[in-house]
């Protein structure tokens, strides 16, 4: 682990405008600098970067945050890869720290497979590069392949001496245990001698997102027909077959920049690309895609080309798997090879260029594609036109979105002479199926009077989609409240910006020293109980959080009430709070709204609105006030939400509601004092 001192001298080390300027070209833009967002492709600049406030905010994807998350955003990293390359950048010291005996027995069988990984894989390079077996053997082959030095690098190539155990007893002399070669899959047990799996191959290691080694593939050569042609490391706790994706390493700049994501076969087609200067590109090693592959690919970019060998029953089998990425919300190309080509054979032959042009004219659309392609052979076969017609169907009704749904149906009727009509109904057919399946495995997994009133129902599965979708509207039969689904969008849209001030003003002003009207119970002169109010000095962060305290309510957005309770707890923490320091730590998953909030009359200046200044103030109110009136407002709706709630859930005909009654009745007493008080506190300051 890194020391915390280590992760604060780079924060204070850390220049946003210079980490940043490192990938995108900057100009300045008054005390900010602005340019093209790097993660759309846009023509005027939309992306700003504060130096003053140690953050940036990408308008156009809403994007921002300070210097970690943008290599975070940008590079992929995870946390702590980008406070290792921005101490590397700045020539900051690593300290680590020791871990606890607990946490060390949790991450050290991983992280023991990670460096029996590592070693293997720099030892099968070293053996390719330096030993006169590797040289003779495998570097040949590589060059027979036409990969070039670089390339070899680039991958981490290499090679297994041919030898029972030569790579065991290598790793054994090291100190590596045999405990973490075997459960690698790198060393076969036996009894008495335990021997190297992927002895005399050719070496292809698999990398994570972050560069790790997972695995390897290894490839014979001779031509041995019994033994298989590529052997791969076995599943273990670092290596899941399913879920790495082999090249996406190198790639995953290139996706993210290029915002498309090449989807190939094999090994040899990722490197035959990338050594043709096409480097978003990735391969699922064999089998189709699985969904946690998609969501990988997903996390850089939303369009995938599929590319095919140019043989036609690879082609058919290939198709039907391809429904599973329109599922997850992407946008699919296909592209197929000239007859007996793979991507790798077609890379090698083709100049960059020719390459490239080949991709941008063969590359279709996944539904026009497979409509084209099947028509062929169903054209005058009403029978198979029919099946073809709802496979075509299924397919689209993959697709979340109800508007790229309807382009797709204008389409294949075209494509199919057929009517729209037609295609609309079994569209709508395959939905309600779909939504009935939905409903029966949810009522299975819930009584839905657990669901809360103002919730969506969860396991539509469709989530996200947009709101016209038929599939997130109300199963038929939903016993609940008629008026369960509509969200009451009114009261929640005010209570959202309410509290999205709060964090506002918890960030702007949370330090400053404000006077706020007390009530105080004092006895008069004839003994009676009075209330009286009094101006004392509050922080503004104390005020707002003794305020809810007192009534025990909570932000209603999670997001929000995390970073509610990390910025009151950073206040609490820091005697002295300087906005800097609490962005500089900013927590990335909170960067996009805090950014969001900070960023929000840079926005104006980006594109020289006039007087849209959101946020200000109203110039006669002071701070006091501002926060006053806002906190009072937010706590007026939240405890009537708790009202609401506690209504609904009195039962008429149970007799047993006196608790929960003489709660309403307090409660509203609350609201009515809420009231009364919003009313003075408006006219003492006016
Ligand atoms: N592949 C695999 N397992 C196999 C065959 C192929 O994983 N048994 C994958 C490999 O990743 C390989 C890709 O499919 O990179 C392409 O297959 P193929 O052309 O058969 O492999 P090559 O190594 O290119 O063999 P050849 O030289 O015969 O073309
Ligand atoms: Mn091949």
């Amino acid at each position: 682990m890194i020391a915390q001192s280590t992760i604060d001298t780079v924060f204070e080390t850390a220049r946003v405008e210079e980490v940043i300027g490192d990938f995108v070209n900057l100009k300045r833009a008054g005390s900010n600098f602005k340019g093209l967002s790097p993660f759309s492709d846009e023509r005027s600049p939309s992306f700003m970067v504060s130096p003053v406030k140690g953050i940036w905010k990408d308008f156009s994807t809403g994007k921002g945050g300070n210097s970690v998350k943008f290599l975070m955003e940008h590079s992929q990293f995870t946390y702590p890869e980008a406070i290792r390359y921005l101490a590397k950048k700045y020539n900051i010291e690593i300290e680590e720290t020791e871990q606890s005996e607990e946490e060390k027995a949790i991450t050290d069988v991983r992280e023991s497979m990670y460096l029996v990984s590592e070693f293997a894989s720099k030892y099968f390079q070293d053996v390719l590069l330096n030993s006169e077996e590797g040289k003779a053997i495998g570097y040949s082959y590589f060059k027979e392949r036409g990969f070039t030095n670089e390339t070899i690098k680039k991958f981490a190539l290499g090679y297994s001496p041919e030898t029972w155990d030569a790579f065991t007893k290598e790793a054994l002399g090291k100190g590596y245990k045999l405990e973490f070669l075997e459960s690698t899959g790198l060393t076969i047990p036996k009894e008495d001698r335990p021997f190297d799996r992927f002895k005399g191959r050719v070496m292809f290691p698999i990398q994570s997102m972050s560069g790790r080694v997972l695995g390897f593939g290894g490839r014979i050569l001779t031509n041995d027909k019994k033994a298989a042609k590529y052997l791969n490391s076995p599943e273990s706790d670092i290596y899941h077959k399913s879920k790495v994706l082999y090249g996406i390493y190198q790639a995953k700049q290139s996706i993210a920049k290029q915002n498309n994501c090449y989807l190939v076969e094999g090994y040899t087609d990722v490197i035959q690309f990338n050594q043709a200067g096409i480097e978003n590109v990735v391969a699922s090693s064999g089998t189709a895609l699985t969904p946690d592959q998609i969501r990988l690919i997903n996390r850089l970019t939303r369009n995938i080309t599929v590319l095919f060998d140019g043989d036609a029953a690879g082609l058919r089998a290939s198709i039907r798997g391809i429904d599973l990425i329109l599922e997850e919300g992407m946008n699919v190309r296909v592209c197929s090879f000239p007859d007996g080509e793979d991507p790798d054979s077609f890379a090698r032959k083709n100049s960059h260029d020719d390459l490239v042009a080949y991709l941008e004219e063969n590359s279709k659309d996944f539904i026009q594609f497979k409509a084209s392609i099947l028509m062929g052979d169903a054209k005058n076969d009403p029978i198979k036109k029919a099946d073809l017609i709802r496979d075509m169907v299924t397919s689209i009704s993959k697709i979340p979105d109800r508007i790229q749904r309807e382009i797709y149906i204008q389409e294949c009727a075209r494509i199919m002479d057929i009517s729209e009509q037609v295609l609309m109904s079994t569209l709508a057919q395959l939905i309600q199926k779909d939504l009935a399946e939905v409903n029966k495995k949810q009522k299975q997994e819930q009584k839905p009077f657990e669901v809360h009133r103002n919730q969506k129902p969860k396991n539509t599965g469709y989530s996200g989609g947009d709101p016209d979708d038929p599939r997130v509207g109300p199963p038929e039969d939903y016993p609940g409240e008629p008026g369960y689904y509509q969200e009451p969008t009114e009261k929640v849209d005010i209570l959202y910006r309410l509290e999205r001030k709060v964090i506002e003003i918890l960030l702007l002003y949370g330090d400053k020293t404000e006077l706020f009207e007390d009530v105080l119970m004092t006895a008069n002169d004839e003994g009676e109980v009075v209330f009286e109010t009094k101006m004392k000095e509050y922080k503004v962060y104390q005020r707002i959080y003794l305020s809810l305290q007192e009534d025990e309510v909570e932000l209603s957005n999670n997001l929000f009430r995390d970073i509610f309770t990390d910025l009151i707890a950073f206040y609490h923490q820091n005697e002295k709070f300087s906005l800097e320091q609490y962005l500089m730590r900013l927590h990335p998953e909170f960067a996009q709204e805090v950014t969001d909030i900070l960023m929000e009359d840079e926005k104006v200046s980006l594109h020289n609105w006039e007087g849209q200044n959101i946020f200000a103030k109203d110039k006669h109110e002071t701070i006091g006030q501002y926060v006053s009136e806002t906190i009072l407002s937010m706590r007026w709706f939240l405890v009537d939400k708790i009202i609401e709630e506690l209504k609904s859930s009195i039962q008429p005909d149970n007799s047993d509601n006196t608790e929960l009654l003489s709660m309403v009745v307090d409660y509203s007493k609350l609201v009515n004092s809420f009231s009364k008080k919003l009313g003075r506190v408006m006219s003492r300051y006016h």
